[in-house]
């Protein structure tokens, strides 16, 4: 079997001779950017080998000359023979960790404060239980003994409990000597035992919310005794390594074992959050009792190891809304105790349960007003309504927003241009890096501020082509076709420029065309006018960190006051840590998949239209824009 060593880290990895490099990567836990999920058609996951000779399939992702250095694309390149393959160095640093994952720390207070507003009725509860002991009188099973107590203190019908956890019935009621801990997960129908512990345990009663992001997973750990949230940890979801957007994922997963190693990474991914959780608050994570998870369609599906093939092809039908009942040691989580995990509901293939989570949790369904609510990133999930109805779409922004699909696009890292300005005179560029660190690429808000500030400054037109008569050098003919140096090789990290071309400008823009057209076709087919909006909410990390002037200079979001903006911040993570304290909130949860009726924009006849008058900068119709 040929040998793959990959520098760094040094790592080796056997595999079956004809896999590519991509595959053997995957096997020893490498990451290589393959936006695409090696469908060979981003180029991301360019690197340099050494050793065997290699017979690549063709590719217009590299040219000649990186072709005769020995540079292959990942995905596209399988491997006969002992090799060597060296990672790019901005690739190294994303593997390493040394990346800046944002988190809410200061949104907390607020979000406890919602927390100890809810009534408390968790979908799991503690009982402590005290037994009579079994004597000649009373001989009843152990079993029967303690189901007849929770069946006393809890007011229900049917109690169940599950093979492994009746195992260690007997030795915990008599090491507790007849007083025990129960935990209870209460379903519909029933409640269903999933531990037992001697001795009375109730003041330690702890829930873990995660949010599953396409390129981020988040998580809290919540004291379901105080409703607080304890520590909060994030990490890129593993899964990137494997494909930039849901849809890269979904091909990725039809390759052989595919699915398997997406629901394994994942699942790691959180696992590594628990640990992370544990490191900071000192809780064993055997004391987390429930797990509550939102994560869009395709997220949801892949953790549960469901195919997804049928969400990526017309008519876009999803396995399930309401995920199936499953525990952690089901999923294969490490850290976990064997504790149900509840998902919120998806309502369609592209609109997840991230999107009820976070319009239960941002409270869209309580407002008399209308709202609307848009989590931007790889889609834009756009839902408009108020107390009374709600509708919703999905439209394919890309890659653009999350940095990828563009020639020097990556993630929020450290080294990641997140802030732009460019000196109308001179047409110099004034920039701020994540970490402040060297420039690597340009970031999402990096890029929406970088296409604003261009056009503002006369550097693009409103076709977001460069205007070529400038008395300036950094815009000129390269190796892609024209483009603007944002940033000159001798003060950037890389070593090169770092550059935005016309194609990553018109990558942007169809992103934002998309967005906005899903904005105005939602709204029209409610007869709704935007200005008729009380309140915009931006959902999602991304939100976080763009500026709304730059936005609406750009024709993404609609032109309407600052103050009906308001960044709600990652809802989808806060609908899951109030799910965990309250049953109403699933339920509510439910109710919008229930109730939301969803658009299909690909069967719409005005999307396209609307689509193509928003590909320009910022819109055909300037009276749509008048700011700006
Ligand atoms: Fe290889 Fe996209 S070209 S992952």
């Amino acid at each position: 079997m040929p040998k793959v060593t990959f520098l760094p880290p040094g790592i080796e990895v056997e595999i079956v001779a004809g896999e590519d490099i991509l595959t053997a990567a995957a096997a020893g836990d490498i990451h290589i950017n393959a936006s695409c999920g090696g469908d060979g058609t981003c180029g991301k996951c360019k690197v340099h080998t050494k050793g065997a000779k290699l017979q690549s399939r063709p590719t217009a992702r590299l040219s000649e000359a990186e072709l005769a250095q020995g540079y292959v694309l990942a995905c596209q390149t399988p491997v006969y023979d002992d090799l060597t393959v060296e990672i790019p160095q901005e690739v190294e640093l994303l593997s390493k960790g040394q990346t800046r994952i944002k988190t809410l720390t200061a949104g907390i207070d607020e979000w406890n404060r919602q927390l100890s507003e809810l009534s408390a009725d968790p979908p799991v509860v503690k009982a402590y239980l005290e037994l009579p002991e079994p004597s000649l009188n009373d001989s009843v099973s152990d079993l029967t003994r303690i189901t007849r107590e929770v069946r006393r203190q809890l007011d229900v019908a049917d109690v169940l409990i599950d093979l492994e956890t009746t195992k260690q019935v007997p030795e915990v009621v008599r090491a507790g000597d007849w007083r025990i801990t129960v935990t209870l997960y209460r379903e519909a129908q029933h409640v269903r035992i999933t531990k037992v512990e001697p001795g009375d345990t109730t003041g330690s009663h702890y829930a873990l919310a995660v949010d599953i992001g396409t390129t981020t997973c988040s998580a809290q750990i919540i004291d379901l005794n105080s409703q607080k949230i304890l520590a909060e940890a994030s990490a890129y979801n593993a899964q990137v390594s494997y494909g930039e957007d849901v849809i890269s994922r979904m091909v990725y997963a039809k390759k052989p074992e595919g699915q398997k190693v997406l629901q394994r990474k994942v699942v790691q991914t959180i696992d590594g959050l628990v640990k992370e959780l544990n490191e900071k608050t000192g809780i064993d994570p055997a004391e987390i009792d429930v797990a509550v998870m939102s994560g869009n369609t395709v997220m949801t599906h892949l953790i549960l190891g469901v195919g997804t093939d049928q969400i990526r092809e017309a008519p876009y039908v999803s396995v399930f809304r309401f995920a199936p009942s499953v525990t952690s040691a089901e999923l294969g989580f490490k850290q976990l105790f064997d504790v149900p995990i509840i998902f919120h509901p998806c309502v369609a293939s592209y609109l997840g349960g991230d999107i009820t989570s976070g319009i239960v949790a941002a409270d869209v369904i309580k407002h008399e007003g209308l709202v609307l609510y848009i989590d931007i990133g790889t889609n834009g999930e756009i839902v408009l309504g108020n107390n009374e109805w709600l509708i919703g779409c999905s439209c394919s922004a890309g890659p653009a927003f999350e940095g990828a699909g563009v020639k020097d696009g990556i993630r929020s890292i450290d080294g990641a241009i997140e802030r732009i300005s460019i000196e109308p005179d001179t047409l110099e560029t004034v920039f701020t890096t994540i970490g402040g660190k060297l420039p690597l690429g340009i970031c999402g808000s990096g890029l929406i501020d970088l296409v604003a500030e261009l056009f503002t400054a006369g550097v693009l037109d409103k076709r977001g082509k460069f205007h070529k008569d400038l008395e300036t050098i950094r815009v000129r003919a390269g190796e892609y076709g024209w483009e603007y140096v944002v940033v000159w090789e001798q003060v950037a990290g890389v070593d090169r420029d770092i550059v935005i071309t016309e194609v990553d400008v018109d990558n942007l823009m169809r992103a934002k065309a998309a967005v906005y057209a899903g904005i105005t076709t939602l709204a029209d087919s409610v007869g709704v006018a935007l200005a008729d909006l009380s309140e915009i909410m931006i959902a999602g990390s991304f939100g976080n960190y763009i500026k709304v002037e730059e936005a609406i200079a750009i024709g993404l979001l609609p032109d309407l006051p600052p103050d009906r903006f308001k960044f709600v911040g990652n809802c989808s993570l806060l609908g899951s840590a109030k799910a965990a304290l309250s049953r109403e909130i699933l339920d509510r949860s439910a109710a919008v998949t229930r109730g939301l009726s969803y658009m299909e924009l690909s069967a719409d006849n005005t999307f396209m239209d609307k689509y193509m008058s928003a590909l320009f900068l910022p819109h055909t119709d300037k009276s749509l824009f008048p700011s700006v």
